[in-house]
């Protein structure tokens, strides 16, 4: 049994397609990050999961069960931290854990949770006066309190300092250990690249890629960059050098991108052969960013070409 599954989702607001035909399963014991431009369609993917939107079209089980018409039995299974949350504001910290522990028969001992987030020193604090990040800890907290088998966070790390994105990373990498699935949505592709045991790339709508992040930067195709300072060299040369694919050579600074496990030997090797003498010496290999930015319509190939000479 898949944990989820999504079959050929479709959820449309008048002429929006917000969400046009997305299938996808989720599996147990996993991060599984949903990406994509604003407007693409994540929260609404999201949130008819948790059955919180009704779908136009399509199928969704959720531990073999039907969001819809399984609600109740499907609340107690999942925890749900929406994408905006806000909090009444004169409330305390220990006071909205008790509130929100009130809803369950079985809740997990909000006192040792708060301890474990490192909010214990503020847990007579109104809420209104946390931090962004102590807040997204709270409405974590306040998430796990069912003791849930998935867990959905949308966009929990927006507006954080990079500080509180790390400690947020940490705290999801604990709930998968915990035996818990996450599904998560972020705009942060260094955190899907890091979090993440696969990732669907949506836009308008559509999954254009769903893979672990290495294979999806993979088969992006995306060329390796190579750059390095030299005084002169004959770059139509240095175009025959083995995975070479393009070769700019601009105010005394070569940068040339290319593929392959040799690229950057045969280019050093080269230069030795040669007695080039180089410095600065720089690669950068592709990333979920670069893959990203390539498969939502941002011109990397023509950003890349208006570079050469
Ligand atoms: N209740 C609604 N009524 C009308 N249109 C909506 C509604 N909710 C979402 N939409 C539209 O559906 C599309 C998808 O929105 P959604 O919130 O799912 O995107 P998202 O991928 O979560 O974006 P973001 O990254 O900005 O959170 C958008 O064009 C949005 O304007
Ligand atoms: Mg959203």
């Amino acid at each position: 049994m898949n944990v989820i599954e999504v079959r050929n989702l479709k959820k449309y607001y008048g002429d929006v397609k917000a969400v046009d035909g997305i299938s996808f399963e989720v599996n147990e014991g996993e991060i599984f990050g949903m990406v994509g431009p604003n407007g693409a369609g994540k929260t609404t993917t999201i949130e008819c999961i948790e059955g919180l939107r009704k779908p136009d079209e399509g199928e969704i089980r959720v531990l073999d069960l039907n969001p819809q018409k399984d609600r109740e039995k499907i609340y107690k299974l999942i925890s749900i931290q929406l994408q905006e949350t806000s909090y009444q504001d004169k409330i305390k910290v220990y006071e909205i854990c008790e509130f929100f522990s009130s809803f369950y028969s079985n809740p997990l001992d909000y006192k040792k949770l708060l301890d474990k987030f490192g909010l214990h020193e503020f847990r007579n604090s109104y809420v209104m006066k946390l931090s962004g990040g102590q807040k997204q800890k709270l409405s974590i907290l306040l998430a796990l309190l069912p003791d849930p088998r998935i867990v959905f966070l949308d966009e929990i790390t927006t507006g954080l300092d990079p500080k509180a994105r790390r400690e947020m990373w940490e705290m999801v990498k604990d709930l998968k250990k915990e035996g818990r699935v996450v599904f998560l949505t972020t705009h942060y592709m260094e955190e899907a690249e890091v979090l993440c045991d696969r990732v669907a790339i949506v836009d308008y709508g559509r999954i254009v890629a769903l893979d672990t992040p290495e294979e999806l930067v993979t088969k992006s195709g995306i060329d390796e960059m190579v750059s390095f300072e030299v005084d002169m060299i004959d770059v139509s040369k240095l175009r025959e050098v083995k995975g070479v694919s393009v070769v700019n050579f601009k105010d005394g600074e070569v940068v040339l991108y290319g593929k392959g496990g040799d690229l950057l030997k045969g280019i050093v090797d080269y230069l030795n052969a040669n007695r080039l003498t180089f410095r600065n010496l720089r690669t950068k290999k592709p990333n979920l960013e670069d893959t990203f930015l390539k498969l939502t319509g941002k011109k990397y190939e023509e950003e890349k070409d208006e570079d050469v000479n």
